[in-house]
Order: C-alpha cells, then sequence, then structure tokens
C-alpha cells in the first residue's frame, strides 16, 4: 500500500505551501500531478531543514519546482508530454535537517545526490516508491541507525554510496547481490563480516575501509573478476590470510588492504593482476618474500608494503616509480624493524585454513608417550 501512504502524505504535505509569494491562480494550478506532488514533497522537506546556510532552498517556493535550486525536471519517461522531477542534487549544502517521508512523492526521481550535508536520523522508508532511482548519494553527513534497507527495495539502484555517515551495526549480506555498479559503504561505524555471496557483486568499485570487518577473507571474491577495478578494505581490523585466489581479479587496478591484521605470505597469483597499478598491503603482519610476479607487473606504479614482517624483495621491487619496503625484516635495506621485532613475529607463526581464516597453530607434537599400563586381567 505504497502508493496510499505516498497520496496520504501529499494530501497532509499540502498544509505547508508557501503561500505568501504567489497569486492564488498560480496557487491552485501546478503544471501537473507529478509536479503537484513533487511541490508537497519539496515543501514537506523543506520544513524539515533546520539550517541552510548556503540558501540553497531559500527559492523553494511556488509550485514551478523545476526552478527550484538543485531540483532538476525532464520528461517523464512513461510520458514525454510531462515533465517531472528527475534528479536532486544539493551536494556541499551543509545543509542540517531530516528526511520527510514526504520524499517517496517524488516517484520519477534518478539521481539524489545530498553528498556533504547535516542531514540527520534515518532514510525515510517511502524512498522504497523511488522505483527508477538510480544514483543514491547521501554521503558525507550524519545519517545514523541500521543499514538503510530500503535500498533492497529499489530495482533500478546502480550507484550506491553512504559512506561517512554514522551508520552502524550489521550489512546485510544481500547488498552483494545487488546489481550495482559502485558501492561505497565506508567510513560508517558498520560491524561485519565478508559474506561468501561477495562473489555476485557486479561492481566496479568496492570499498568497504574505516568499518569493522570481523570473519575471514572470502575466496569467492575471484568471482567478482569481470567487473572489479577497485577495492579497498582498509583499517577494518580484519584478521585473515589473503586468499591466493584474488590473483583471479585481472582488471583489478587498485588494490589496498591497508591497516588490517592479514597474516601469511603475499600471494604470488598477486602476480596475475594485469591491469594492477596501485598495490597497498601497508600495516598489517604478512611476511615470507615479496613474490617477483608482483614486482614484474607491467603497470605496477605504487606498491607500499612497508610496516609488515616481509624478510626478501626481489631487485625489480626497488624499480617501481613508488615503492616503500620500511619497517620490514629485510636484510641490507635501510630503515627496517629491529632483529628482536623480527625474532620475536617469526617465533610465533600465524597459519590459516583453506577458507583463509587465521587458524590455531599445529597442535605441538604429543610429550613421549609414556609406557602403557599395565593390563590386569581379572
Ligand atoms: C523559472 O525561472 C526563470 C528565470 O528566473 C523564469 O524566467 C521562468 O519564468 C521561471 N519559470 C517558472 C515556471 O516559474
Ligand atoms: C602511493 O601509495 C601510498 C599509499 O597508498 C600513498 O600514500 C602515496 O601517496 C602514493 N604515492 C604516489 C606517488 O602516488
Amino acid at each position: 500500500m505504497v502508493t496510499s501512504i505516498c497520496l496520504h502524505r501529499a494530501l497532509l504535505g499540502l498544509f505547508f505551501l508557501c503561500l505568501p509569494l504567489l497569486s492564488a491562480s498560480e496557487y491552485y494550478r501546478p503544471s501537473n500531478p507529478r509536479l503537484e506532488k513533487a511541490y508537497v514533497a519539496l515543501q514537506a522537506w523543506k520544513h524539515s531543514i533546520t539550517s541552510d546556510p548556503k540558501g540553497f532552498t531559500e527559492n523553494w517556493c511556488g509550485p514551478h519546482v523545476c526552478n527550484y535550486t538543485g531540483v532538476y525536471c525532464a520528461p517523464a519517461p512513461d510520458n514525454p508530454h510531462e515533465f517531472t522531477v528527475a534528479g536532486v542534487d544539493l551536494n556541499h549544502g551543509a545543509i542540517e535537517g531530516t528526511l520527510p517521508e514526504e520524499l517517496g512523492l517524488l516517484a520519477d526521481l534518478a539521481v539524489f545526490h545530498l553528498n556533504s550535508n547535516k542531514f540527520h536520523g534515518a532514510l525515510p522508508s517511502s524512498l522504497e516508491c523511488l522505483k527508477l532511482l538510480y544514483e543514491l548519494d547521501v554521503s558525507n553527513n550524519q545519517f545514523e541507525g541500521s543499514f538503510p534497507s530500503v535500498v533492497f527495495q529499489l530495482p533500478s539502484l546502480k550507484f550506491l554510496d553512504i559512506r561517512y555517515n554514522r551508520f552502524c551495526g550489521d550489512v546485510p549480506s544481500c547488498v552483494f547481490d545487488l546489481k550495482l555498479d559502485a558501492l561505497f559503504i565506508n567510513n560508517n561505524q558498520l560491524t561485519f563480516s565478508i559474506p561468501d555471496n561477495i562473489g555476485n557483486s557486479p561492481v566496479s568499485v568496492l570499498v568497504l575501509a574505516n568499518n569493522q570487518i570481523t570473519g575471514c577473507f572470502p575466496k569467492s571474491i575471484a568471482n567478482m573478476h569481470e567487473t572489479l577495478r577497485e577495492l579497498v578494505i582498509l583499517n577494518t581490523g580484519l584478521r585473515a590470510c589473503i586468499p591466493p585466489e584474488i590473483g583471479r581479479l585481472d582488471k583489478l587496478r587498485v588494490l589496498d588492504v591497508s591497516y588490517n591484521h592479514l597474516v601469511g605470505p603475499l600471494p604470488e597469483s598477486i602476480g596475475g593482476m594485469r591491469k594492477l597499478e596501485q598495490l597497498d598491503v601497508a600495516h598489517n603482519k604478512l611476511s615470507g618474500e615479496i613474490p617477483c610476479s608482483i614486482c614484474d607487473l607491467p603497470r605496477l606504479k605504487n606498491f607500499t608494503y612497508s610496516y609488515n614482517y616481509f624478510c626478501g624483495e626481489p631487485p625489480q621491487c626497488l624499480k617501481i616509480r613508488s615503492h616503500d619496503d620500511r619497517k620490514n625484516c629485510i636484510p641490507y635495506r635501510p630503515d627496517q624493524r629491529p632483529p628482536e621485532q623480527c625474532m620475536a613475529f617469526l617465533s610465533k607463526p600465524k597459519y590459516c585454513d583453506s577458507n583463509g581464516c587465521i587458524a590455531r597453530p599445529p597442535p605441538p607434537p604429543p610429550p613421549p608417550s609414556s609406557p602403557p599400563p599395565p593390563h590386569h586381567h581379572y
């Protein structure tokens, strides 16, 4: 009953009109029913804004919503003779307020950009009325509460950007089943593990950074090889090994898994990422030798592997335009860790199981077997 909710809200919204600026005839004759609803939605929104320092919404008065700052109209997809609101872009407005349920009345909205404002609260559930919504960017605001699951009701959504907000709690795994081109959820307070269905996601850019990621690094990430160009899992607390399957991501240009607790070796298969330009694995607990295959990558311009426990690097690594091998355990290289640190690390090796999860070390050998207890025959 979404539609009737939307209409009901529309009628309520009629009480919020900016009457003083308009003659009665202008007021009573908006140009078509879609723009009339948009008018209700935008007036309700204007009334839930508490601060608009740049005056973006100052001219949001009167029925001609297509003239409002940040509001973009276009012919309706199902009726080229009728104009409708196709886009809202209030990027960098520094506007404070909330998003009212009436926004669900903008039924033809394709692009909704609110980047760099101070909106708070939740995304209204009525956004599920926006069946044509293609780009949703609410990044760099103060939205809070759980992951906005209303996005799962948006069949046209291709670009989802909720980064730099205060969303918390779990990330529903079905976000990776959405047919998105790009997904940014970084810099929130989300706590989740990377689910196995991550491989279903057709995104070209995936940024999970600066959240709390538990669990392992699933090898199914390799199934993103058709589309993935950029993967950023920076500073998430991830404790895992890098699965060798990651090397199948042969269209990847940027891989950043720095500032985690990754252990084990850097897989040689990364040398199969023929398009890789930027690789950052710094500030982990990786060890072993840097594989030659990686430093031979033809497009690699920036390879950062400082602050790990690597013990060797092939000479070609030093020819990469920008490379950083500081604070490892590499003999004869400047600015490495003190030998005690390297020894202490090596004495406590970490293992991973076949799922890329840190496993307990193999049990110590059993103590020398004591002589079997004597058999008693009764
Ligand atoms: C929109 O604004 C322009 C310029 O201010 C004005 O000429 C035009 O009449 C306005 N259109 C409507 C429908 O109000
Ligand atoms: C290389 O990457 C590191 C970390 O990702 C970054 O800090 C640095 O600025 C980059 N260097 C160049 C020359 O792009």
